[in-house]
């Protein structure tokens, strides 16, 4: 199967060509009238001025109504590998094209609070005086984090609209708005809500950019939306506010700070395990004993912010340089790979040389990314001889920052040849640097203090 990238052509200038909330009149107790515009209804032009940046859309929205085969299209958080949630065969369809095993329940996308009431009640009409059927524990987290990165768990009605391989057997689905004009306005032509895991292949990085979902699933899947790189960089925050107190299941891009905020989550809990609580805090994970997720080809070594190491320890970076020669056998140059979030200083202190000069040769890269690869040689002490070729990324020390760039740098390093990544963790307090630090205990083989 051929696959294609299609490129809408939209940026912040033009966005609102995509499509626009219905204006409602709201009438007050003295009978006066406003419009308002809620989430109730995203509406995209029948015709526009616009075709040549709507027509992309409507083609991949045309592909979900007539095909099985999932296509994948960009949110905030990650691009989505999305099929229309309500037919069995086209669900399956994602299963197959990610390598996933099926008893993993799928998010639900809506582009609109209309298309969530009618699969919580399938006779729920907004015109009569029925109450809503959204429990009332998600109207603060809506009203606030909606379109958005959040993800909530509703009761799965019986029968129900959705597939039953959506949700695995549980009662319950999860369900989010997206942020992403565009992720709505193709749910929208689909004319269906669509379930969508992150259109990585089973096991790597999520992918935060089109060319991330060509290079994993090319030849598996026909059609690529491309809307550039994703703002957020790391999947949803899903809570469970069926039960009491009512839960975190997955950090994410709303922290759990700005939910304790919300009427009614003041008591929210943490239900996610991190490896550093699961591990103990001195025990080195040992390599190869977790599930893979998240994880580039490259070993990737993590430095817990706790253990507030200045610089990467120059003897772990041997013994996996050496590690790595064993492993493959000798004579060829292994690459090592810093990524930095803050405090480490150029190279993670490796002495090194080289590194300025591709710097500048790649700044096209920041761009998209926000970092710029930098790429050169390891160094003994004396400087006299080469240990290895030395790569290196700055995520910086904003950590919205390193969310955005998390995954792409993970992916750029194995595209760049890298055999170990040294990663300067961040400290993970109830923002974003949770979801950052979930993430990437679940890739590292390696868990150090
Ligand atoms: O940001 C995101 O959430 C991205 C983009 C594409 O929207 N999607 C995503 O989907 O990350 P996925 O399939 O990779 O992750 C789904 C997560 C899993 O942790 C799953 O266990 C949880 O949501 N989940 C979904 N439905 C659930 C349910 N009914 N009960 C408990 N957990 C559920
Ligand atoms: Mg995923």
């Amino acid at each position: 199967m051929e696959t294609r990238i299609l490129k809408v052509k939209v940026d912040y200038s033009n966005i609102q060509v995509l499509g626009h909330w219905k204006e409602e009149s709201a009438e007050h107790k003295d009978g006066s009238k406003t419009k308002t515009s809620n989430l109730n209804t995203w509406e995209v032009p029948t015709t526009s001025e616009h075709e040549d940046i709507l027509s992309p859309i409507r083609e991949v929205a045309h592909h979900l109504r007539t095909t099985d085969i999932p296509v994948a299209f960009p949110t905030e958080t990650v691009y989505g590998l999305g099929a229309d949630a309500t037919r069995s065969a086209a669900v399956k369809g994602i299963y197959a094209a990610k390598g996933r095993p099926s008893d993993n329940p799928l998010i639900v996308h809506v582009c609109d609070l209309s298309m969530l009431r009618s699969l919580i009640s399938p006779s729920f009409s907004s015109a009569g005086d029925e109450e809503d059927p959204i429990p009332a524990i998600y109207h603060p987290l809506i009203t606030r984090f909606w379109p958005g990165p959040l993800t909530i768990l509703l009761p799965n009605p019986s029968p129900s609209l959705l597939a039953p391989e959506v949700t695995a057997g549980l009662p319950t689905f999860g369900c989010r708005m997206p942020a992403s004009a565009l992720a709505r306005s193709l749910i929208k032509l689909a004319n269906a809500p669509l379930a969508a895991p992150s259109a990585n292949a089973s096991t790597k990085p999520s992918p935060t950019a089109a060319q991330h979902v060509l290079d994993d699933l090319r030849g598996r899947i026909a059609l690529i939306l491309d809307g550039g790189s994703c703002s957020v960089g790391v999947e949803s925050t899903v809570v469970d506010g069926l039960c009491s107190p009512p839960v975190v299941l997955r950090p994410g891009g709303v922290s759990l700070e700005e939910i304790r905020e919300c009427k009614g989550w003041e008591g929210v809990e943490k239900a996610y395990k991190d490896q550093a609580e699961v591990g103990g805090k001195t025990a080195p994970r040992a390599p190869g004993m977790k599930y893979k997720h998240y994880s580039p080809k490259a070993r990737v070594v993590l430095y817990e912010a706790e253990g507030g190491r200045r610089e990467v320890p120059r003897t772990d970076v041997r013994e996996a340089v050496e590690a790595a020669g064993e492993e493959e056998g000798k004579g060829n140059v292994k690459s090592v790979a810093i990524i930095r979030t803050g405090r480490w200083p150029v190279a993670g202190g490796l002495r090194s040389q080289g590194l300025d000069d591709v710097a500048a040769k790649d700044s096209g890269d920041v761009a998209e990314t926000g970092f710029a690869v930098r790429e050169g040689q390891w160094l003994d002490e004396d400087g006299t001889t080469v240990l290895a070729r030395l790569l290196e990324i700055n995520l910086g020390n904003d950590v919205k920052g390193v969310a955005h760039g998390l995954f792409a740098a993970l992916r750029e390093l194995d595209r760049r040849g890298a055999d170990v990544i040294f990663v300067e963790g961040v400290s993970d307090g109830d923002d974003i640097a949770a979801a950052v630090m979930n993430r990437l205990r679940k890739a590292a083989s390696d868990i150090r203090i």
